[in-house]
């Protein structure tokens, strides 16, 4: 038994660890999960029956409400194992404070900050072992809450559920991506949802994804509702791109998620020297930008994809594609890495140790 703030967390332990069965230097992203889960609720008005258990599934209502109006939230985060062996998180303060935007908007109650990190280095210290050493692996987190009541009228809920499980992965991506430009569907509109890292946004997602999937592409690079004219993000990541030595990525207008590694990105670029403009770029300017010879890159930012390179926009049937040899994504991932696995300087005080 321990405490965060003042709730109690019960502690029940694996009798045997699953990890000898599994590699942790060939790993995919998502589907092998440590051995341990956080688990808390919320009724009456406030959090508590906090516990730390074997990851197992649950037993939920079929009138759960969450899975008939979607009222669910999540974050995504990583843990890494440096060289001299000290397991860090990278920035997990952003994640609390953007997992209760997200709770807000969804008219969800918030986890307070600290205990929302409490739970985080709770779970990491118990499953440290399964921090993976690898380069460019790590112990992707995956706090989320969704909505409890065995109800099916539409209303906000009175119960909550608030889980944090781990999974060690690798890359996201195993190579540079295609993506085609959103002419039709629409992920996000002001006023929406797009900032929150809602379930629903996703799911929204999926069907626009299989049919670029089908002609090829890894993903949509969508554009605004009303004139699929201005740039926004790609769902899985932030969109950025260099056009004659100048970084553009959109502003965080409501209508894309406030990437913690765009904000990181950001940083890295300025420290090296580019100036970068949060501003709303059309998609006939990178157009015109590559028709002239000075599209210089264009790449993504995500946790789970960290800095991702894009091999082509395909914007109309027309291919603009990326020069690979120009990479300026590769020099940010790159320093990005050295910071989160402890070989540079931590100058911009991102990483935490975990302390369990
Ligand atoms: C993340 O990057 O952590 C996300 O939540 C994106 C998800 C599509 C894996």
């Amino acid at each position: 038994m321990s405490t965060i703030l003042d709730i109690s967390i019960n502690v029940k332990e694996v009798s045997e660890s699953r990890l000898k069965e599994v590699d942790l230097d060939n790993l995919a992203f998502g589907s092998t999960f440590s051995d341990h889960m956080f688990e808390m609720n919320y009724k009456n008005g406030a959090w508590g029956d906090a516990f730390i258990k074997p990851y197992e599934n649950m037993t939920i209502s079929p009138a759960c409400s969450a899975l008939h109006y979607g009222q669910a939230i999540f974050e995504g985060m990583k843990a890494y194992r440096t060289f001299d062996d000290k397991i860090m998180l990278f920035r997990p303060e952003k994640n609390a404070k953007r997992f209760n935007i997200s709770a807000n908007r969804m008219s969800m109650p918030d986890v307070p900050e600290e205990l929302f990190l409490q739970a985080l280095h709770a779970i990491v210290g118990l499953d440290k072992k399964w921090v993976p050493a690898k380069d460019g692996y790590s112990l992707y987190l995956r706090p989320y809450m969704f909505a409890n009541d065995p109800y099916i009228g539409v209303r906000t809920s009175n119960n909550y559920k608030f889980i944090v499980f781990t999974c060690p992965v690798g890359k996201y991506y195993s190579k540079r991506i295609k993506v085609k430009v959103a002419d039709k569907y629409v992920r996000a509109f002001s006023g929406g949802t797009g900032f929150a890292k809602a379930a629903g946004n996703y799911a929204a997602t999926l069907y626009p994804a299989l049919l670029v999937g089908k002609e090829g592409f890894d993903q949509v690079l969508w554009t605004d509702g009303y004139e699929h004219k201005y740039v926004q993000e790609i769902g899985t990541m932030n969109f950025f791109c260099i056009i004659d030595g100048v970084a553009y990525t959109p502003p965080t207008d409501g209508q894309i998620l406030e990437g913690v590694t765009r904000a990181s990105v950001i940083t890295l670029l300025k420290d090296e020297g580019y100036t970068v403009k949060e501003q709303a770029i059309t998609i006939q300017e990178i157009e015109k930008a590559f028709d002239a010879g000075k599209l210089d890159d264009a790449f993504g930012t995500g946790t789970a994809a960290s800095v991702s390179p894009i091999a082509e926009i395909n914007y109309n049937g027309k291919a603009l594609t990326i020069n690979e040899n120009k990479s300026i994504s590769e020099k940010i991932k790159t320093r990005l890495d050295n910071i989160k696995y402890g070989r540079e300087e931590d100058r911009f005080n991102w990483m935490v140790e975990v302390m369990h």
